[in-house]
């Protein structure tokens, strides 16, 4: 199951949240950085031994064997410190000219793994290279900040959006997760209703605490101690909403496979 995390625009704490979910994903779950922009996944965690994670294993050496045919997984995971196993995306865009058509065939590996696979696309923009990827995903989950711009910017990514989808072929269900204070409690409903009155019923899934302490934790190389924080906290809530959107999706393509 593949639930992919992306911004409309700008940068409102796709990693941060993506890194987060995976941490309390309560299954067997693969963080994968699919930043095109270039990813932070191997600058921000170490192995266990506290030796930096190889940045040249994981998306790239994926990319080589999709290419080929068969591929699984495993042998381009590294396990990082506190046991999350992840895939390390690219240093920088260039590297992401050479993958050139292999997007698609990484995203059906990725959906293809038997626990979850959480994926971080970055800024989701028409140009994005990753955007097949994101077409495989079971689920595609926007994270906003409720600002007028963040909801301007998603809602536009949104009709977008919707104009790949011809009805032939099963579309990722779409989510959208805030990144906003408990005191804006009222914004998630607002941002939903805004969603449905421009015609796009797209469910806000929950809301990420804003926690800029824990934030910097997770950007700092050290995951601990914030286990009891808000953004933790907030990301336990996320996931069975998130796990329901990209179920209901998966066993739809299974249906439609007749599999
Ligand atoms: N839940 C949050 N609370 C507070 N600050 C956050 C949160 N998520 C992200 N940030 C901060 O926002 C900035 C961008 O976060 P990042 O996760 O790198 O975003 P993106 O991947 O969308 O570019 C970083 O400074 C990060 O610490
Ligand atoms: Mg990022």
């Amino acid at each position: 199951m593949l639930v992919t995390l992306a911004s409309a625009k700008g940068s409102p704490g796709v990693t941060t949240t993506a890194r987060v979910l995976a941490s309390v994903w309560p299954q067997d779950v693969v963080l994968v950085d699919a930043d095109p922009a270039g990813g932070d996944l191997s600058l921000w965690s170490p192995a266990p031994d506290g030796s930096p994670l190889d940045p040249d294993t994981g998306l790239l050496t994926l990319a080589v064997e999709a290419r080929r045919g068969t591929v699984t997984l495993e042998p381009h995971l590294q396990r990082a410190d506190g046991g999350l196993d992840v895939v390390c995306g690219v240093q920088h865009p260039g590297q992401v000219a050479g993958m050139g058509p292999v997007w698609p065939a990484i995203g059906s590996v990725l959906r293809g793994y038997a626990g979850t696979v959480v994926a971080d696309a970055g800024r989701l923009t028409p140009d994005s290279p990753a955007l097949p990827l994101v077409l495989e995903s079971d689920a595609l989950v926007f994270v906003v900040r409720p600002t007028i711009e963040g909801y301007a910017h998603l809602r536009e990514r949104l009709r977008w959006l919707a104009t790949f989808d011809s009805g032939m072929r099963p579309m990722p269900a779409l989510g959208v997760v805030a990144v906003t204070d408990a005191r804006e409690a009222g914004a998630i409903r607002d941002l939903e209703l805004l969603l449905g009155h421009a015609g796009l019923r797209v469910p806000v899934l929950g809301a990420v605490g804003v926690d800029q302490k824990a934030a910097d934790v997770v950007a700092a190389r050290v995951a601990r101690g914030i286990d009891r924080s808000l953004l933790v906290r907030s990301a336990r809530h996320l996931v069975e909403p998130v796990a329901q959107l990209a179920q209901s999706r998966a066993y739809a393509r299974a249906g439609v496979r007749g599999e």
